[in-house]
């Protein structure tokens, strides 16, 4: 059933304009965490996206991230994921309009079937904190963009890494596999201290934790799949520890 006007409006953010334009329906149809759409603004927002450019989406789930990015900044988008077919991709790319540009590709992040430097950008959305926190990981994802390419992460994360234990008052809502949250100084340092690429941005996204509270309520009462316990834990915080980690580097000129 459609969304009723009342939900569509709350997810009709200023700060999300492009994605504002989208069918709110079909992003939640396609929801595999959090909004995809609002995420991918927030990253393209820091990056320099220019027509006709060859962009590498590494984990882009139901490819919501390369439609918008294909539609709203006119460049090739490889929508690269492991749990979804390319089959599954291609009929959503297809029905989006963007099938001259959006290309499918099933594959496993540390076996990717590209070319080293084929790609002007590489981003991920929500993904590269299932592979990314090992240490030699940059490298094969930089490799991929030619020397001056971009690289954007969004994550979710935390603002500063735990000194200790996890805190008290999350300690109820902790999934283990949290333990790929970090910080954007964690990120950043991650990435520079290997020499492979230079981080030119990061910072989380204003209120993203916010945002991703909303995005849970709306599925919650528009009756479609969340987690009560995501949404649990970001009440308890309240914006004091969760967040969405944003990191911006490029691949340095030779
Ligand atoms: C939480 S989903 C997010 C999907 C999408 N980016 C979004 O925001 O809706 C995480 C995605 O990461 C992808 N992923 C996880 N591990 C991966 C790996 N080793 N190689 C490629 N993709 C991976 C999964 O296939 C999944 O679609």
């Amino acid at each position: 059933m459609p969304l009723t006007a009342e939900l569509a409006e709350r997810l009709r953010l200023p700060q999300y304009p492009r994605s504002a334009a989208y069918d709110p329906d079909w992003a939640l149809a396609n929801l595999m965490g959090p909004n995809a759409l609002w995420l991918t603004e927030a990253l393209a927002s820091v990056m320099d996206l220019r027509p006709g450019m060859r962009v590498l989406d590494l984990g882009c789930g139901k490819a919501l991230s390369s439609i918008f990015l294909a539609r709203e900044f006119d460049v090739q988008v490889w929508a690269t994921d492991l749990w979804i077919s390319a089959n599954e991709n291609w009929g959503r790319i297809q029905a989006a309009g963007v099938a001259d540009r959006v290309f499918p590709i099933h594959a496993e992040a540390h076996n990717l079937p590209f070319a080293k430097g084929f790609f002007d950008a590489a981003v991920s959305l929500d993904a590269y904190h299932y592979f990314g926190t090992a240490d030699l990981y940059i490298a094969t994802y930089a490799q991929l963009v030619k020397p001056g390419g971009q690289l954007g992460i969004v994550v979710p994360g935390l603002r500063a890494e735990f000194l200790g234990d996890v805190p008290a008052h999350l300690a109820p809502h902790w999934d283990w596999e949290f333990a790929t949250f970090h910080s954007p100084e964690w990120w950043s340092r991650h990435w520079a201290r290997t020499g492979q690429v230079t981080v030119e941005h990061a910072d989380v996204v204003p209120d993203g934790w916010r945002e991703w509270a909303l995005w849970l309520e709306v599925c919650r009462d528009a009756g479609y799949h969340y987690s009560p316990s995501d949404l649990a834990l970001l009440e308890a915080d309240a914006g004091e520890h969760f967040a969405f980690s944003r990191i911006l580097a490029r691949r340095p000129l030779p």
